[in-house]
Order: C-alpha cells, then sequence, then structure tokens
C-alpha cells in the first residue's frame, strides 16, 4: 500500500526522515527537523518569486495551465463569460455560489446605493497633475479612501467587511471614470442610479453634457472583459493584497496595494505595454524583424508568456473572439493585422515553442480596450476594475483561513559578515 510520505535521507548525518505529502504538498515547516546539530536552525526551502510555493489552500479560482483550463467556484470561465453579469460574477467569487434572483437583487441595489463619492476625493483627483497615470490616480485615491471610512478597519466583522466590500465594487468605477475625465479635462460626470453597473461607468466616462449614446454590444463586450479578468489564484496583485491584508489593515490599504502590483509592465501593465509594442512595430511586414530581436533577448513580446499558462490562456481566446464583436461596431483597428502575425509567428517559432509562451490574457485585450475609445495608459484601469472582486474575494478567504498568519517570509543571508565601524576619515 502505497504511503503518502516523503522518505528524505540527510547524507549530511545520515539521518533518515518521513514527511506527509497531503494534497500535492509537503509542508515546509516539516524540514525544520532536518538538523546537523542541536543548534542547528533546521532546513527551510529557498524559492525565489514563490516559482514552486503554493502560499494558501484556497477554493476560488481553479486553472490547469496545461490543459487551458479557468474556473471560477468550479464554474467554466467560458459559461460565465456567456451566461453571467459582472456583478453575478463578483458575487459567485466572494460568497461561492451564484446568486439568486433575490440575492442578486439586493447585491445590486446594495452597490448602486454607494457609487457615490465623498465631494474631497474630487478634490484629492484635481491635486494631481494633468497628465498623471491613471493607474497612479487609483493606486493614490483607493489607499486614500481608508481615510474616509475608519470603520473600515473592523476586519473582523463579517457585516463590516461586506459594507466595504460594497463600497470598493461601487466606488472603484466612478473613481477610474472621474479619472478619465481628469486627464481630458472634462467635468466630472456623477454616478446614475437609473442605469446597471456597465452602462453607469460608461455613462460616467464617455457621456457628454449628460449624453452617451449606449451601445449594448460594446457594454456587453466591457462586461466579458471585465469578468475575464475578476480572478486569477495567486497572481502578483492577489498575492499582494494577501500579504499586506495579513497585517489586519483596512480593505482599502489592502486593496491599493493590488493596485499597485497590477501597475507594473509585466502584470497589467502588459495590455498597455502590448499597445505600445504594436506601435512600435508599425506594420505587418516588419514583424518578422522584431521577432528576431526578442530571440536575441532585446526585449519580451508583451502579452505572451505566462507563469502557469504553458499553453493558451482561455481568456485571450475567448478576448479574441469578443473583439471581432467589437471591431463591427467600432471598425477594424489596424494594428490587429500586426497582432495575428506576431501570434501567427510566434506560435510556429522554436524559441517561443521551446518555452512554452503563448498569447496570454493581455495580448488582445488592449486592442478591444482602444477600439472602444480608452486611452492606452488607461487599459490596466480597466484591469483593475475587473480584478477587484477577485482581490475581495481573496482577501476574505486569507482572514477566514485559521493556518493563515501575517506573512513574513525568511531569507538566507549571504551578506558581510560582523565588522567593526570605521570613522568616515579613515574609509
Ligand atoms: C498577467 O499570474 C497571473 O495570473 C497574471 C495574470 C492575471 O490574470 O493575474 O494572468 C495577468 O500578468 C499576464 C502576464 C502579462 N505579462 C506579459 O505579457 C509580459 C510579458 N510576459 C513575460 O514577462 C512573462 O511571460 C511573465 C512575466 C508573464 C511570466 O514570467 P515567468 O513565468 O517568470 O517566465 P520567465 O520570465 O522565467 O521566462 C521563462 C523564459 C525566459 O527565457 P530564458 O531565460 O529561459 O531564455 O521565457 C522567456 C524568458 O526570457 N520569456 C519570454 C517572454 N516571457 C518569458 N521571451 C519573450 N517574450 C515573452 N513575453
Amino acid at each position: 500500500m502505497t504511503r503518502d510520505t516523503l522518505s528524505i535521507t540527510d547524507n549530511r548525518t545520515g539521518q533518515n526522515y518521513e514527511l506527509p505529502v497531503t494534497d500535492g504538498t509537503i509542508r515546509a515547516i516539516d524540514l525544520r527537523q532536518i538538523k546537523v546539530s542541536e543548534e542547528d536552525f533546521g532546513l527551510m526551502a529557498y524559492d525565489p518569486a514563490y516559482l514552486n510555493t503554493a502560499s494558501c489552500r484556497s477554493t476560488i479560482t481553479y486553472i490547469d495551465g496545461d490543459r487551458s483550463i479557468l474556473r471560477y467556484r468550479g464554474y467554466p470561465i467560458e459559461q460565465l463569460a456567456e451566461h453571467a453579469t459582472f456583478l453575478e460574477v463578483a458575487y459567485l467569487l466572494a460568497e461561492g455560489e451564484l446568486p439568486t434572483r433575490e440575492q442578486l437583487s439586493r447585491w445590486e441595489e446594495d452597490v448602486r446605493y454607494h457609487t457615490y463619492v465623498h465631494t474631497n476625493v474630487i478634490k484629492f483627483l484635481t491635486g494631481f497633475r494633468y497628465d498623471a497615470h491613471p493607474m497612479g490616480m487609483l493606486l493614490g485615491t483607493v489607499g486614500a479612501l481608508s481615510t474616509f471610512y475608519p470603520d473600515a478597519k473592523n476586519i473582523s466583522d463579517a457585516e463590516n467587511r461586506y459594507t466595504q466590500r460594497v463600497r470598493l465594487m461601487a466606488k472603484l468605477p466612478t473613481i477610474a471614470a472621474f479619472a478619465f475625465r481628469h486627464s481630458r479635462g472634462l467635468p466630472y460626470e456623477f454616478p446614475r442610479n437609473d442605469l446597471d453597473y456597465i452602462a453607469n461607468f460608461v455613462n460616467m466616462t464617455f457621456s457628454i453634457g449628460g449624453k452617451h449614446e449606449p451601445n449594448k454590444v460594446l457594454q456587453r463586450a466591457l462586461e466579458i472583459l471585465l469578468i475575464l479578468h475578476a480572478d486569477h489564484e495567486q497572481n502578483c496583485s492577489t498575492s499582494a493584497v494577501r500579504s499586506v491584508g495579513s497585517s489586519h489593515v483596512d480593505p482599502f490599504s489592502a486593496v491599493s496595494a493590488g493596485i499597485a502590483a497590477l501597475y507594473g509592465p509585466l502584470h497589467g501593465g502588459a495590455n498597455e505595454a502590448v499597445l505600445k509594442m504594436l506601435d512600435q512595430i508599425q506594420s505587418k511586414a516588419d514583424v518578422p524583424k522584431f521577432v528576431e530581436q526578442v530571440k536575441q533577448g532585446k526585449g519580451r513580446l508583451m502579452g505572451f508568456g505566462h507563469r502557469v499558462y504553458k499553453s493558451y490562456d482561455p481568456r485571450a481566446k475567448l478576448i479574441k473572439r469578443t473583439a471581432d464583436e467589437v471591431f463591427e461596431q467600432t471598425g477594424l483597428n489596424p494594428k490587429l493585422e500586426i497582432a495575428l502575425e506576431l501570434e501567427r509567428i510566434a506560435l510556429e517559432d522554436d524559441y517561443f515553442i521551446s518555452r512554452r509562451l503563448y498569447p496570454n490574457v493581455d495580448f488582445y485585450s488592449g486592442l478591444i480596450y482602444q477600439a472602444m475609445g480608452y486611452p492606452s495608459d488607461y487599459f490596466t484601469v480597466l484591469f483593475a476594475i475587473g480584478r477587484l472582486p477577485g482581490w475581495l474575494a481573496q482577501w476574505a478567504e486569507m482572514l477566514g483561513d485559521k493556518e493563515q498568519k501575517i506573512a513574513r517570509p525568511r531569507q538566507v543571508y549571504v551578506g558581510e559578515d560582523e565588522r567593526q565601524f570605521v570613522p568616515i576619515d579613515q574609509r
């Protein structure tokens, strides 16, 4: 009968150890018993960037990187993108079940009720330079919201956590839309409670003189994109929210840490970097030259590759399909031709095949956002609106996990041994 254990022989001492294997993992703390002497601290696992470290047990999102599978609470992303609304998915991620009609309408009503921000937030936003990056504005403003809601510190109270979740879901689109208006020098368009979540966000962003002709196809396409971005297990920004949240700070501060991580070009900032890359390539004819430069290590093919997906990102497939519907409304984005050629060449080239590099969620999303009228520096803001429900669900799961405590990794010290202070005139 096979035993779910790992037998380890420490050749330094000849000692044998038996470690339990659970869910395909050993507990790193079980390594500490492996010592060369009584005063030895014991073995640790060394894993820079946590390439092979599970930080938690989660029931929220399941990814199979080899089989291009992504499920939220067990539901395939393809079905949620086709049938669900974004607020329905946000409810599912947080509560673990799809809402009944009554639960959904209460959730929608609660969110609709909280879409306004304190007028001081507007003063705060107008303080940014005219050309401030909207992600920097979002990062600063969401963090500042913690000063408007000091009750949010009471994270141990479930009702209070729900209130803060509603406030963040309701106010992030308002702040995002105001950041857009700020960059255009336009007066802010305030939330309208007669519109649904997506229509309200689009109206606050694009309406002129209170008028914006809604395009239902584009609004549904935006909603699908938000659904596809809603959660993705322990990605960089979610890990940031969990880690910062583990200090028991309020959720506004923890989410602002997630926004900061998402801002980076290797993570959520990649959709903006893809458009910059396509602008740099300029034409389809220039694609082979660009690919050669990437293969020589001169830069990366932005929107390609993934830590977990070593196959086609299932979201990229759905986004590509959504792109066709959007371009029918807006006219073809000329950069799509370059992107399709890039994908065609990369998927045939051994450099990318051998490294299992495929288009990820960011490769095509920017083309759609641009066709919808968003500037490239705003794409990651849209990613943040999509990812917010995932951050909030993961934050709550971390708080409720009895095994979790404040995140505080260890290190391997490779610096100087003890040495004496040297007075400045002897240095
Ligand atoms: C997101 O984690 C998530 O779930 C993230 C996300 C989410 O929903 O939260 O899916 C969203 O962030 C998608 C990723 C967006 N980023 C990009 O598109 C930026 C370009 N991609 C890469 O920088 C990279 O692929 C990462 C950051 C996404 C993944 O990096 P890894 O897993 O650490 O891989 P690596 O850097 O160790 O690369 C392995 C090899 C290296 O080559 P060698 O050193 O072995 O020769 O692959 C090469 C890399 O140079 N490589 C690339 C490449 N990505 C990796 N070469 C060219 N172009 C690329 N895009």
